[in-house]
């Protein structure tokens, strides 16, 4: 009843250059995107444009920033808008990623005010969540993933809940090339799935993807997306190379 999604986080890599070749080996590959996976690239802003061209006959792949701001158009240097993103074709935006929240000032309000205005504007808000590898020890990501996204999702009715998608990243998983098991991906999502059905209903959390994010690579994607709650990925490193991010749609079919 849930489509997989299969998104790629480029994070800082690739400009107007090699967005465009690595989408072209992408569409040069064999792979076969059927009717029943979703598939998004996030390039950096500076690359949007590129990309967009590049998959203007492409319209199984679809595109996403990294970021964006909640306000309109205004005197935000350094900013881009809603209105900007779909201008150049976005139709999804990563929101709360936890690079962005240690090292740019990212907080639950913010990712939340993004949240509202991605949602107001028709782009998807891939909304990022995950507990540090202390706060696990302690035993304490359950609670530190719920409180995200509750914070998150707060003010966004029920007509809008469709449009979310939430990743959870485990901090300690990200590019570390050691993921989350199995069980533990698991468990962390059908956690989130219980409060996306305390927040909206059991019926709109079972239609909400929930995706996985942290060290997912073709050896390991299976067993991942094999999960019950697991709804696809959110790829960093394996998303740079055409062969491994094909690998990994393949895998998801
Ligand atoms: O958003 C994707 C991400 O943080 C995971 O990165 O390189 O561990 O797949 P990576």
């Amino acid at each position: 009843m849930r489509n997989f999604l299969i998104a790629g986080n480029w994070k800082m890599n690739c400009g107007p250059q090699e967005t465009s070749d690595l989408l072209q080996g992408i569409k040069n590959s064999d792979v076969k995107i059927p009717d029943s996976i979703d598939v998004l690239v996030c390039p950096p802003m500076i690359s949007l444009t590129t990309a967009s061209a590049e998959l203007e006959d492409q319209e199984d792949i679809s595109l996403g920033a990294q970021n964006v701001y909640s306000e309109d158009n205004g005197s935000y240097t350094g900013e881009v808008s809603t209105q900007m993103l779909n201008e150049v074709g976005c139709t999804y935006v990563i929101l709360g990623h936890s690079e962005r929240r240690e090292y740019f000032g990212e907080t639950d309000k913010t990712v939340n005010a993004k949240a509202k205005k991605a949602v107001s504007d028709n782009l998807r808000p891939v909304i990022c969540v995950g507990e540090s590898l202390k706060q696990r020890k302690a035993d304490e990501h359950e609670l530190v993933v719920r409180k995200q996204v509750e914070a998150a999702i707060l003010d966004i009715d029920a007509d809008d809940a469709m449009d979310l998608v939430i990743a959870y990243e485990p901090i300690w998983a990200i590019g570390t090339g050691e993921s989350a098991t199995p069980e533990q991906a698991q468990e962390m999502h059908k956690m989130i799935r219980e409060v996306l059905a305390d927040v909206y209903s059991q019926d709109k959390a079972g239609q909400i993807q929930v995706l996985y994010g942290g060290s997912m690579k073709p050896h390991n994607a299976e067993e991942l997306l094999s999960q019950p709650d697991v709804d696809g990925g959110l790829i960093g490193g394996a998303s740079l190379k055409a062969d491994s991010f094909t690998a990994i749609i393949e895998i998801a079919d």
